[in-house]
């Protein structure tokens, strides 16, 4: 969900807003997904190197993930999408961990897309946190797989990158393997259903291979 920044400094307005906004967008998006058939969305929110950025932009962050947490705890049922977090959540505060907790306890109950949100993601980090689960288990790709945090949820078919750039920056580095990419130069908040369907289009013309040969 790129391009938050950079939409409110065009209009002259603090970051913070920015996410505001791509927060809401995230969660109209989400509903589209549910309403377009799509089993499983997932979204960057949060990368190991976000960090870097200013205090009050990542506390900024963090309240929403808080908004969102508590939102969530309320509406998953109602909404039918359950909410999984992805990512080294050991670095949140005890309250926080306690609502990802909660989510993921409601998550079992609730059937319905599963929206994945990776907070504090990178695809390095989740790696080396993969290989330290396996232990001295047998390194095969399916066991691997199982201790990512994605264990149990398909591989991706399509990853849409707004924003402009045209980089992967640590998403799913792993997963991504055989995942169709569309970039698009349209800030996150701008984004809209129209474009994910058009983008939905434009996956659906590709042909996929996965190394092998068309019959
Ligand atoms: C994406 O928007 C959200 C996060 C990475 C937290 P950015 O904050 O990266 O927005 P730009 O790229 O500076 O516009
Ligand atoms: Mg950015």
């Amino acid at each position: 969900m790129d391009g938050n920044g950079r939409w409110a400094e065009k209009r002259g307005l603090p970051r913070a807003v920015g996410h505001t906004r791509g927060a809401e967008v995230f969660r109209k998006i989400a509903t589209a997904c549910k309403d377009l058939g799509v089993e499983y969305l997932t979204v960057y929110a949060f990368s190991t190197e976000n960090n870097r950025r200013p205090e009050d932009e990542v506390s900024a962050i963090l309240g929403l993930l808080r908004k969102y947490l508590l939102e969530s705890i309320e509406k998953m049922e109602r909404d039918g999408i359950r909410l999984k977090f992805l990512g080294n959540l050991d670095i949140l505060p005890p309250d926080y961990r306690k609502l990802v907790r909660e989510t993921d306890e409601i998550s079992k109950r609730v059937c319905g897309m599963q929206a994945n949100v990776c907070f504090n993601y990178g695809g390095r980090d989740e790696l080396v946190r993969a290989v330290k689960r396996l232990g001295g288990a047998e390194p095969t790709e399916q066991a691997l797989s199982d201790c990512l945090d994605t264990a149990g949820i398909p591989d991706p078919d399509l990853i849409i990158r707004p924003g402009g750039e045209k980089r992967l920056s640590n998403f799913l580095l792993w997963q991504a393997a055989y995942a169709e990419l569309i970039f698009t130069d349209t800030l996150w908040p701008d984004f809209t259903k129209e474009e994910l369907v058009a983008a939905f289009e434009v996956f659906s013309a590709r042909k996929r291979r996965y190394g092998g040969v068309d019959r």
